[in-house]
């Protein structure tokens, strides 16, 4: 099979690696990949978010599956495209994609289908989302209904910051096009977990849940990031809240497939583990960043099959295998993410560090300079993976990697799954 991945950071280097592994992928290509996934597939030039040019390079390099890393190109229409030339593509088409693409779409299927969510509303007018952030007792969540890259969710603890994010989105528009319309929510707690499963229109196949570190700083401190690590499996998710959770992931399919936008692609649900069980903030369309790091490492199933299943509606009830090892990967970011930071940095110790037991360093934000040597190109600019045999092995010798790697102003946070190596060891 030959396979081409959509996508340039830490996921698609970590999909790239994934199906390189697989004895029925027989050619590699990546658009436009980066310096990690050069080493594994033939790269190809392409801006992510130009569906365009993307058709035109997939009608030269002729693949026999597509996989789509980020969210862009798949909102944005690549995997309709693609299939009106009968090209077989694994990620959603553009109005399945909304489950990510508009907020205010993904909390009405969720009312509709009666899954656990946070209470919300969506306005366009200032006045009304006020009114309701007074309904819900002046603590709210707001959130730009569309795509903004991560940066569109306030959590607001009183009403007056809630007021501020508001005006930001609908009279400042702060994010342009994707804040004309404003999510505003209840405001839950406790703690968060991913839950990625297969979806072949369907049904929705259960894959892993991991978890995230979506804050700068240690302890959960700072500004919101892409994530600046996780690690799976969730030790402390018991297994009557995981029985709790797929059924939700299953409805979602059963009723986007009901309203006639089939899903089919990995669906990501966002959760949170309230007092009251497991809550649904979010969907994703696709895997999630730097999730996808620790979750493909333990497939112990070939994915280019599986992938090629969920896109052609023959996932059926595919049993996935897992490898026991857990993993840890500690993102390695530039000094200054996530506000601005500078770039062009080189990298020393990328090899000295791969070759470590258990170690994989998949490139998330990195370019080759005109003298060929790998210097930074992104916030995050490295994502260290480990697996081990417990968790504590897997993040003692993902540190212990991340500590040999040094470029100027490189930060990591030193607690990733620090409380789960805790607990496993409890
Ligand atoms: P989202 O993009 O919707 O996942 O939101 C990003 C982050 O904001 C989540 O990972 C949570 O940490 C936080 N968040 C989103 N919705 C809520 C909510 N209803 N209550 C508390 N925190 C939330
Ligand atoms: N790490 C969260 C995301 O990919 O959205």
């Amino acid at each position: 099979m030959r396979v081409l991945v959509v996508g340039a950071g830490g996921r698609e280097h970590a999909l790239v690696w994934r199906l390189a592994q697989d004895p029925a992928v027989t050619s590699l290509l990546a658009a436009p990949g980066n310096p990690g996934i050069a080493e594994l597939a033939e790269c190809h030039p392409a801006a992510i978010d130009d569906v365009a040019q993307m058709v035109s390079l997939v009608d030269h390099l002729r693949p026999d599956l597509v996989v789509v890393g980020p969210e862009l190109p798949l909102v944005g229409g690549l995997a309709d495209a693609l299939h009106a030339r009968g090209v077989v593509v694994f990620g959603p088409t553009a109005s399945a994609a909304r489950l990510e693409g508009s907020k205010a779409f993904a909390k009405d299927l969720l009312q509709r289908s009666g899954i656990p969510t946070a209470r919300s509303g969506s306005f366009d007018d200032v006045e009304k989302a006020i009114a309701f952030v007074d309904e819900l007792g002046g603590r709210a969540v707001v959130k730009a209904d569309g795509l903004a890259a991560g940066k569109g969710v306030v959590v607001a603890p009183d009403r007056d910051d809630a007021i501020v994010a508001i005006r930001s989105c609908l009279v400042e528009r702060s994010f342009g096009a994707a804040g004309t319309v404003v999510v505003v929510e209840e405001l839950l707690e406790g703690p968060e977990v991913s839950a990625f499963a297969l979806s072949d229109g369907e049904r929705a196949v259960p894959l892993s849940l991991s978890r995230d570190h979506k804050r700068a700083g240690d302890g959960d401190t700072g500004p919101n990031t892409g994530g600046m690590g996780a690690y799976a499996p969730v030790p402390s998710v018991d297994a009557a809240t995981e029985a709790a959770i797929w059924p939700m992931l299953d409805r979602t399919v059963a009723a986007m497939g009901a309203e006639g936008t089939p899903y089919r692609g990995v669906l990501f649900a966002g959760l949170m583990l309230t007092a009251d069980g497991p809550k649904v903030l979010e969907f994703n369309c696709r895997f999630g960043d730097p999730e996808a790091q620790v979750v493909l490492p333990r497939l112990a199933t070939d994915p280019a099959e599986l992938f090629r299943a969920c896109a052609t509606g023959l996932l059926q009830d595919r049993r996935i295998r897992w490898r026991d090892e857990p993993a840890v990967s500690v993102v390695v970011a530039s000094g200054g993410y996530p506000g601005p930071y500078e770039v062009g940095l080189p990298i020393e110790g990328l090899h000295e560090a791969g070759a470590m037991e258990g170690i994989t360093v998949f490139h998330a934000g990195t370019a080759l300079d005109d003298a060929g040597r790998v210097v930074t190109a992104g916030g995050r600019v490295l994502d260290v993976t480990a697996t081990g045999a417990t968790l504590r092995e897997a993040r003692d010798r993902a540190y212990r990697a991340a500590a040999s790697i040094t470029f100027e102003g490189a930060r990591y946070r030193r607690d990733i799954a620090a409380d789960a190596a805790e607990e496993e060891g409890a």
